[in-house]
């Protein structure tokens, strides 16, 4: 028999630290220029932590907002699923330290890794555990301290990456304003294109670790470039296609903000004109798993998002991870 129950965003709450680190401070700290950093990124800052505060803090934040949007209390959250590559600590999970200090007693919950793509992967996940019934409210988080890992004597990432988080609920719903299609996928064989190698299981956290840089990312820009810009092009074009929609149909391309050149290429490549694109990346930079839902709120600030939009996100990320996600925006 059909199943018949679908899902929805029924709420939306962003947080990123106050402080910022602008292209005028790294040109401080590095040899680069503001304008090569605008030409080639699109980036003119980045908020950034404070020492100290870490991951759990911001996604809390974001949840305590979304919830604070839909006026319930955290008691009626049943799981949340946190996407981040720089969880407070390798173990336990941050979902956990988050789920304890917005004191959803009761909810279960896990971390997510798939880097960049790690929001849509959470997301889609929360919906299906909605879509089979099992829950009805599931909180969505995804949340990075890309400052933690980041090298800054490395001209060549260190202008790239900020801090934030953003989460949503995704509830049950009857009508049409719902989730309509997904399409993910993972290749590995571009794991060492972007990773932080030290710290794990294969290279535990030593004095050499640390001395040859490890535990910070470590990327080959042009091959993550290449691949991030066929990707998301083809990824997007694919769930379109399979559910019957032109690139006009789309109300808002919400891309993840990694370059504002990938971007606008897989906008050309959709037909997309720029009044149908979210790009905040000048204002935060890449924030991983947090690009997508400030993306939304962006666009929600700025009047772009309304209930009825067909809304499609996109993702590339470490891993490879690419993520495509096709929804209607439900209020
Ligand atoms: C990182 C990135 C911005 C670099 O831009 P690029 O146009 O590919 O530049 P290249 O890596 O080819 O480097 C070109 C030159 O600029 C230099 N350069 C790199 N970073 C620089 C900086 N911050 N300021 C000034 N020059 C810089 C390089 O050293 C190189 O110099 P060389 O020609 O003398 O060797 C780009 O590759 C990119 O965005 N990649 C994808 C990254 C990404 O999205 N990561 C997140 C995953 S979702």
């Amino acid at each position: 028999m059909a199943n018949l129950v679908r899902a929805k965003i029924s709420a939306l709450g962003t947080y990123v630290p106050p402080r910022l680190l602008t292209n005028a401070d790294l040109e401080k700290m590095v040899e680069t220029s503001n304008e090569w950093i605008i030409e080639r990124t699109g980036i003119r800052q980045r908020h950034i932590v404070d020492p100290g505060m870490a991951t759990s803090h911001l996604a809390v934040q974001a949840a305590l907002r979304a919830l604070e949007e839909r006026n319930i209390p955290a008691t009626e959250v049943e799981a949340i699923f946190l996407a981040t590559v720089t969880p407070d600590m390798m173990f336990p999970a941050t979902a956990c330290l988050v789920q304890d200090r917005i004191g959803a007693k009761g909810a279960w919950g896990f971390d997510i890794s798939a880097a960049c793509s790690g929001f849509t992967y959470a997301l889609q996940t929360g919906v299906k555990f909605v879509e089979s019934g099992a829950h009805k409210k599931v909180l969505v988080i995804g949340a990075d301290v890309m400052s933690s890992i980041i090298d800054y004597t490395d001209r060549a990432t260190c202008v790239i990456f900020g801090d934030g988080a953003g989460a949503v609920l995704v509830e049950p719903t009857t009508d049409d304003l719902c989730f309509i299609d997904f399409i993910h996928e993972v290749d590995g064989s571009g794991g060492c294109a972007l990773s932080m190698p030290g710290g794990g299981s294969l290279h535990p956290s030593s004095h050499e670790t640390v001395d040859k840089g490890m535990h910070y990312v470590h990327q080959d820009g042009q091959a993550v470039f290449k691949y991030a810009v066929r990707k998301m092009a083809e990824a997007t074009a694919s769930v379109l296609q399979r559910n019957g929609f032109k690139g006009s149909d789309v109300a808002l391309f919400v891309p993840h903000q990694a370059n504002r050149r990938i971007i606008m290429s897989a906008a050309e490549r959709l037909g997309l004109k720029e009044d149908r694109i979210i790009i905040n990346i000048d204002e935060f930079g890449n924030t991983t798993a947090a690009t997508i839902p400030l993306a939304l709120e962006s666009a929600r600030q700025q009047g772009r998002l309304k209930k009825g939009d067909l809304i499609l996100a996109s993702t590339v990320g470490a891993g490879f991870t690419v993520g495509a996600t096709l929804f209607r925006w439900a209020y």
